[in-house]
């Protein structure tokens, strides 16, 4: 029986760039390899603009009926004075939550081909391949109460609370040490434990987790120090496994040393393995309309959707090998273009995957 995809490309370059993963997936279905069927759907400010929610209740319900889901991004500078419950990011976060998408995960890997695109030098970098696990429906994003409160005094105050229950820390650290164990067999626990509280009890529950996996290595390490040693000295890293808001924050950072958040795909998956599937990175409006986004990141997650939700591993090893080959052909687009490379727009760029 086919697969159903959903695809929700947003706003901004959501749409050009999820084109692009559409016309890979297409070639793939056109020549037998995949059975899906592809459906697409407004979210985000897309979905206000046309329907005033951010979330519609028909795309909610196609995407618990979806197999899978592609997703673009969302966002944008034009919706930034909305209530909080009708902007874009709304939308994701209900996705997330609704579909129960607790586990994040994003690999970041350093294609040999653009050692010269990273910031960092390619001794540091080269080989690099790390795999973020965060958690995605919990900690700081989510913790109730919240708001902005006016006290007596007249002062305005804002406030989130950060809250992690053991059963949410144990379930994502489950995932990080089963990613370990078919990697490099190591786990970096990120936390502030010498402050807070929450992340005390998340190393508390991580370590007792690790005792199922002794094939792993586990180690823990503060976020701090973890945001510098990823710039220092990257590749110490195999599994970095992330609460909410750390994971947020490292794998942008982590996205850098690849040369550029363009190239980033990332997997949320519940605990069925239906997943929904975006690059790493948001709307970019500075770019959006152009055609000069690199759409790699959403043709990977594409590929990332067919290993995990759809059982194609052998054909998101070949999407994978085609993005190889592109790189390999000196194509580039223009946020990882570098002397002596060929510039493309995001256009030719899928194209020259599909052909790929
Ligand atoms: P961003 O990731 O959209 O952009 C950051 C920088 O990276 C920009 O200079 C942008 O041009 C560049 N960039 C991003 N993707 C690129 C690509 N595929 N190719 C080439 N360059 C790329 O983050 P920013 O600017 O902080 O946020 C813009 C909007 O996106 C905001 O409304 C934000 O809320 C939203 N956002 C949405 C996310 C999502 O849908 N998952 C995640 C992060 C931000
Ligand atoms: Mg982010």
């Amino acid at each position: 029986m086919s697969k159903k995809v959903l695809v929700l490309p947003g706003d901004g370059i959501g749409p050009e760039i999820t084109e692009q993963a559409v016309k890979v997936l297409k070639r793939l279905s056109d020549e037998g390899a995949i059975d899906i069927e592809m459906e697409e759907a407004l979210v985000g400010g897309a979905a206000y603009d046309a329907e005033g929610s951010p979330l519609p209740e028909s795309t909610m319900q196609l995407a618990r009926e979806a197999d899978a889901i592609l997703l673009g991004a969302v966002g944008g500078p034009q919706y930034d004075d909305l209530p909080r419950d009708k902007r874009p990011e709304k939308g994701l976060l209900g996705l997330r939550s609704g579909l129960g998408l607790f586990a994040n995960l994003r690999p970041a890997m350093l294609y040999p081909q653009l050692a010269h695109a990273s910031s960092l030098k390619p001794e540091v970098v080269s080989g690099l391949d790390i795999l973020i696990v965060r958690e995605l429906t919990g900690g700081i994003y989510f913790g109730q109460p919240r708001g902005i409160r006016t006290l007596e005094n007249g002062e305005r105050e804002g406030f989130n609370t950060y809250v992690y229950s053991e059963s949410e820390i144990k379930r994502i650290a489950h995932v990080a040490f089963q990613a370990a164990q078919k990697r490099n067999k190591k786990v970096t626990s990120i936390d502030k434990s010498n402050v807070l509280e929450v992340t005390e009890l998340w190393k508390e529950v991580v370590t007792e987790v690790a005792k199922d996996y002794p094939d792993v290595t586990l180690e823990h390490m503060l976020v701090d120090n973890a945001a510098m040693q990823l710039v220092r000295w990257p590749k110490q890293f195999d599994v970095m496994l992330t609460g909410n808001m750390f994971g947020d924050i490292l794998s942008d950072e982590a996205s850098m040393l690849t040369g550029s958040i363009g190239m980033l795909p990332s997997a949320s998956l519940n605990e069925e393995n239906k997943g929904m599937y975006e690059p790493s990175h948001g709307s970019a409006p500075d770019i959006a309309g152009q055609d000069i986004a690199n759409p790699l990141a959403t043709i990977l997650s594409a590929a990332m959707m067919l290993r995990y939700s759809l059982g194609a591993e052998d054909q998101a090893a070949r999407i994978e090998q085609a993005v190889s080959k592109v790189l390999d052909q000196g194509l580039r687009t223009a946020d990882i273009w570098t002397e002596g490379t060929q510039k493309v727009s995001c256009s030719a760029m899928g194209d020259a995957v599909v052909a790929a």
